[in-house]
């Protein structure tokens, strides 16, 4: 078994998916966002506001490849991750990835209220309007690909897991 790597938009359920994934399969879960804020020792606002997106993205390109060596387990990553080409090669070569979607209305709602997600200061929809456009089709590489709207955790979980099972037992090439 190697890494099931999540990814999607931010609000389309990676973290709780991953979660409740790695519960039902009996695998450990490991959260990018979240080793990034232990390596940094700040919060992802305080990474921005005080080094910027890029700064960002080089922290998260590095603690990517650190943590997809660790596998066997359910990796869940930020929205952008998957901006950097090296990271989806990186993703594909250590893992199957599973991309989770949701309609933009509904992506809109669930992150209506978020105060945690620098990228969307400043207007929630809006936000989510400009980013959804500007990034169209970055989670198609994913050979895994679930759309969340309307369906219950236990479906999802379900869905992805007979999907991996699919491909890891004589399914697709
Ligand atoms: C980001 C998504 C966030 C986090 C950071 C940037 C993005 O993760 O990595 O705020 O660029 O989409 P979630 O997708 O878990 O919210």
């Amino acid at each position: 078994m190697m890494n099931l790597v999540l990814v999607g938009f931010m609000g389309t359920g990676k973290t709780t998916v991953g979660a409740a994934l790695a519960a039902s399969l009996g695998m450990k879960h490991k959260d990018l966002d979240h080793a990034i804020v232990e390596s940094e020792g700040r919060s992802i606002p305080d990474i921005f506001a005080d080094q910027g997106e890029a700064y960002f993205r080089g922290v998260e390109t590095k603690c990517l490849a650190q943590l997809l060596d660790e596998d066997p387990q359910v990796l869940t990553t930020g929205g952008g991750a998957v901006l950097r080409q090296q990271n989806v090669e990186m993703m594909l070569a250590h893992g199957i990835v599973i991309a989770l979607h949701a309609t933009e209305e509904e992506l809109i709602k669930r992150l209506e209220n978020d105060s945690g997600r620098p990228l969307l200061a400043g207007g929630v929809a809006a936000r989510v309007r400009t980013l959804m456009a500007e990034r169209a089709g970055v989670y198609d590489f994913a050979p895994i690909q679930v759309d969340t709207t309307g369906k219950s955790l236990s479906d999802i979980v379900m869905e992805i897991t007979n999907q991996v099972v699919e491909r890891t037992q004589g399914g697709e090439q």
